[in-house]
């Protein structure tokens, strides 16, 4: 049975004063999100005082990385290990769309973070998706075109990654278009593609690798829409951008997620 998880992506925002308001909310009410995860991800600098906020909160909820950097250390100014991040969080987000865009993670880059994250015991939170809303056709049918840019992703980013080491990944399907634009995916066409996914992870890994990993959806995920993805049995929670930022709506969002798992 896979695990329901929230992943809240605060990207570059919130003063330390709205991250300590933020995850102390998410604490204090965690009595109402029994049976799934929730992993909070804010800019570098708070993971020290939020992970003292939630060291003594329930298990369920954790802390995550938005990035890391390939190498296990070095001359690398301005940038963070997994040997450092790993005292203070369980996650790390890799390959999100703004990193490959604006920072320069190519595709071997992100590969090699999904490696480092694993030597260091981080579980990688690995997001692919294409750029473009996929044809009907191309969604619906039974082949899978390796040249579609989300495949890709999900294929180069597992390069040389060991079936032993599979299960600590989780993928993030993220339909680039649909990232802060307020126009989500139907549960649809995030079903249809993560289908493919999963697919394709079968070919590599075995059926049964490929029916335990989890895979989310994220791209204008809110409390409104959160539903239309929580109902689909193929998707195993979300990844929460501008919503994750107002604790009322990442609350709703994660109670809805529980509340439908619970019946
Ligand atoms: P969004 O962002 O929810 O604001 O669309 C999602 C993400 O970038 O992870």
């Amino acid at each position: 049975m896979r695990r329901q998880l929230v992943v809240g992506n605060w990207k570059m925002n919130t003063m330390l004063s709205d991250a300590i308001i933020l995850a102390t909310g998410i604490r204090n009410t965690s009595g109402n999100y029994s049976g799934i995860e929730i992993v909070l991800c804010p800019p570098f600098v708070w993971l020290y005082p939020l992970a003292e906020i939630l060291e003594k909160s329930p298990a369920n909820i954790s802390l995550g990385a938005q990035n890391l950097h390939w190498a296990e250390e070095g001359a690398f100014t301005g940038e963070v290990s997994a040997k450092m991040l790993k005292k203070l969080c369980s996650y790390v987000i890799i390959g999100h769309s703004e990193r490959r865009k604006f920072m320069g993670d190519n595709q071997e880059i992100v590969n090699e973070k999904v490696i480092q994250a694993l030597k260091q015991n981080l579980k990688p939170i690995l997001c692919v998706g294409e750029d473009k809303k996929m044809s009907e056709n191309l969604i619906y049918s039974n082949e899978i075109d390796p040249k579609t840019m989300t495949i890709e992703q999900l294929r180069s980013g597992l390069d040389n990654i060991k079936r032993d080491d599979i299960d600590k990944i989780v993928i993030a399907y993220e339909p680039v278009w649909a990232i802060g634009t307020g126009h989500a995916a139907t549960g649809a066409y995030a079903v249809a593609v993560i289908d493919k996914l999963r697919q394709v992870l079968a070919k590599k890994y075995g059926r049964q690798v490929a029916d335990e990993m989890r895979i989310l959806y994220g791209g204008s995920v809110d409390s409104k829409n959160i539903a239309e993805y929580v109902l689909q049995p193929a998707i195993d929670g979300v990844l929460v951008g501008g919503a994750s930022l107002k604790l009322g709506e990442f609350s709703k969002i994660c109670q809805t997620v529980s509340s439908y798992k619970e019946t």
